[in-house]
């Protein structure tokens, strides 16, 4: 091979390993999630947070909401703590029964991790100097995303079909899988019609409607009531719910999904990122008090 094709080869191979297949939201979903969340931090959770992000992201906290995909595959164990897997048909969510991974270890689920970084996170609180047992940094960066994966419909979807991993279909002429659509394609398409492919144009557009149409809901999503500090079982909930009304509904294996299901859908995406933001932002400043 010549020296420059090598050359060009060593990047492609660069760039398969810098941007692995992704998983939960796709970027855009994570950075617009992150985004909301840290407009909304208290003082004393926006001081926290500072502190514990890596250098590397320059005190924004969007820009490492991706980081728990990147090392699903050092950290092997991490992977399955990004979705929940129910019954299929069934529609419901129930922790116990559903919140486990695929050896039935319990707890090894979306909402079982959430649990689990915001009790690590609380200990930053009674931290002498911020010591903890635990690497809080990457605490806040497993709840930041998961935050956004369980605000995703499909990963709280049905069993056999892996959250609609295993089902083909067309997004108008691209061939993909139903899963993705909900992580990307929808997203995607947002932001090429409305937006100019431009992320943080679809972050304004969404914290319009949080000010403006969504306001009189916001308060409820912030609520989690009983003494809790977070609530994901709520989200889980809401979340097989969507995937049965909106996701799986009128699919099956080959369909082409185009203008229907695009412009009904879209909004339950940014419904849900909304959402997503805005509950990550409530459980943090709950955490940082
Ligand atoms: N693997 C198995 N089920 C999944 C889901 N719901 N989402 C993402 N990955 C999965
Ligand atoms: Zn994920
Ligand atoms: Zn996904």
């Amino acid at each position: 091979m010549e020296l420059y094709k090598f050359h060009v080869f060593l990047s492609m191979v660069a760039v398969l390993f810098l941007f692995p297949v992704v998983h939960g939201w796709g970027l855009d979903g994570h950075y617009t999630v992150c985004k909301i969340a840290q407009s909304r931090l208290s003082k004393a959770a926006a001081d926290a947070v500072e502190k514990l992000l890596p250098t590397s992201a320059n005190g924004d906290l969007a820009s490492v909401c991706i980081w728990a995909d990147r090392v699903k595959f050092h950290y092997h164990w991490s992977s399955p703590l990004h979705y929940i897997d129910t019954p299929d048909n069934l529609c419901n969510y129930q922790y116990k029964r559903d919140c486990k991974d695929e050896d039935g270890v319990e707890d090894r689920c979306v909402a079982g991790a959430i649990y689990n970084y915001t009790n690590q996170l609380l200990s930053y609180n009674k931290g002498n100097d911020h010591v903890s047992t635990y690497n809080l940094t990457e605490s806040l960066l497993f709840l930041s995303h998961f935050f956004g994966d369980i605000h995703q419909p499909l990963h709280v979807g049905f069993t056999s079909d892996r959250g609609g991993n295993t089902i083909d279909v067309h997004w108008y002429t691209r061939k993909t899988v139903l899963h993705h659509v909900w992580d990307s394609n929808i997203i995607e398409t947002v932001e090429e019609r409305y937006d100019d492919s431009n992320v943080d144009e679809l972050v304004d557009a969404i914290q319009k409607n949080i000010t403006t149409g969504w306001a009189d809901q916001v308060n409820s999503w912030e609520n989690c009531s009983g003494n809790k500090t977070a609530c994901p079982d709520i989200y889980a909930s809401e979340g097989i719910k969507a995937a049965c009304d909106w996701a799986y509904i009128g699919v099956s294996e080959g369909s082409t999904l185009e203008d229907d299901y695009f412009l009904s859908r879209y909004p339950i995406v940014l419904w849900r990122l909304a959402q997503g933001g805005v509950r990550l932002a409530a459980t943090l400043n709950r955490i940082f008090k």
